[in-house]
């Protein structure tokens, strides 16, 4: 019988299906339809101790359709951090949890770089029963104007550092989310774990500009005729986000082996999840792909990935996470395994008859037994 649940970190999903930060985890309404749509968890919209600073402007989205197909592969934003304040966060964080206890929820975390402020975020939502935390050093556009965000992730001594005052404070699993933008994502991701993080999350959004209108010559999305780069996401970007959940699994396998890794980037499929598993991920989540085909889409995804572990007799997820990982090597091995598997065909093709004036009388049966494909 096909076993969708997880325990990662300690914590029980009913499924590794978890709901991305970001407007599908915006408020506790939209949380509340979440769990009762069957999702395992929920990293609820990042906030921060000072809403008042955040102020979203709109459009914030552009999309990109494949061509002449309403199919959307491809999703800018421009939107900042939760403007809710945080005292109506702990109110909902605790009546959610009330409604659904044994939803797993996550409270995504940003503040400036100050230890205190990292301290009173983590023990004010951890007090109200969150069961674990993102910290978001990937926010790509807006915040690390404020030094927040991206503007830590693409540092690892800053990750170490942020992530070490987020770990003395914090009595519950702490992710720390990953920035794509970046050359070498292992680094920033084992600073984290080397401080203590419990695990990473993996990819927030990668930076981009939509398009110009050929039209007003504007960048897009466009705001008052200007424009600021954005954060692309949905299926566009999975390509991308299973190479850097590879190499963060990798790592994280091989010198952290009691962490995890939550895959993000591009998921809307029970197979697209199977991939991410397959290279590492104890869960994945889901953001732009709700925003397209809503919350229902987990019972799809639930029954997709059900069906891919019976097809090769997976009992559970833990069954085959990780499994892809040993077929990654270097080009040099490629082309030394080529050169070998050549070398044995043509081993294999040499004595094969292949006209009939090859036939030999003293050869004859050596011939034959050549020929035969199923000894
Ligand atoms: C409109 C929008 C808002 C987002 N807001 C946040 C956020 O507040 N915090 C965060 O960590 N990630 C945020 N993200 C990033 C997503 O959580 C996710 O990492 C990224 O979009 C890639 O996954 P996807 O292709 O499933 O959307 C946002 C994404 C979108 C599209």
């Amino acid at each position: 019988m096909t076993d969708l649940a997880v325990t990662v970190n300690g914590l029980k999903f009913k499924n590794p299906f978890v709901i991305g930060s970001g407007p599908p985890g915006t408020n506790a309404n939209v949380i509340n339809k979440a769990f009762a749509e069957g999702w395992g968890g929920v990293v609820a919209k990042t906030i921060s101790l000072e809403a008042d600073k955040v102020t979203n402007v709109a459009p914030r989205y552009a999309r990109m359709r494949a061509e002449g197909s309403k199919e959307v592969f491809g999703w800018e934003n421009i939107e900042l951090i939760s403007d809710r304040p945080f005292e109506t966060w702990l109110d909902e964080f605790k009546a959610i949890k009330d409604a659904h206890p044994e939803g797993i929820l996550i409270a995504s975390i940003m503040e400036e770089y100050r230890r205190d402020a990292w301290i009173e975020i983590v023990e004010r939502c951890q007090n109200v029963g969150v069961d674990a935390f993102e910290l978001n050093f990937s926010c790509p556009h807006g915040l690390p104007e404020r030094k927040m965000g991206m503007a830590m992730g693409e540092n690892p001594d800053i990750v170490a550092e942020v992530s070490g005052w987020a770990m003395e404070a914090a009595t519950i699993p702490v992710w720390a989310k990953m920035t794509p933008n970046v050359t070498h994502i292992v680094d920033p991701g084992r600073a984290a774990l080397a401080a203590g993080c419990h695990g990473l999350a993996a990819i927030n959004t990668i930076l981009s500009v939509m398009g110009v209108d050929l039209k007003t010559l504007r960048p897009m999305p466009t705001v008052e005729g200007y424009a600021v780069p954005g954060g692309y996401s949905c299926k566009a970007v999975r390509p991308i986000a299973l190479r850097m959940v590879m190499e963060l699994a990798r790592m994280q396998t091989e010198d952290f082996p009691e962490t995890t890794i939550s895959g993000i980037g591009g998921i809307e499929t029970g197979e697209d999840a199977a991939q991410f598993i397959l290279l590492g991920a104890h869960t994945v989540q889901v953001c732009t792909g709700v925003m397209i085909h809503g919350y229902g889409m987990v019972k799809d995804m639930c029954e997709q990935l059900a069906a891919f572990m019976d097809q090769h007799e997976f009992a559970s997820i833990d069954d085959f996470r990780g499994a892809s990982l040993p077929y990654f090597s270097t080009h040099a091995d490629l082309v030394r395994r080529q050169a070998e598997a050549k070398a044995a065909a043509k081993a294999r093709r040499e004595g094969m008859v292949e006209k009939d004036t090859e036939w030999e009388g003293d050869k004859f049966v050596e011939q034959s037994d050549r020929l035969v494909s199923n000894d």
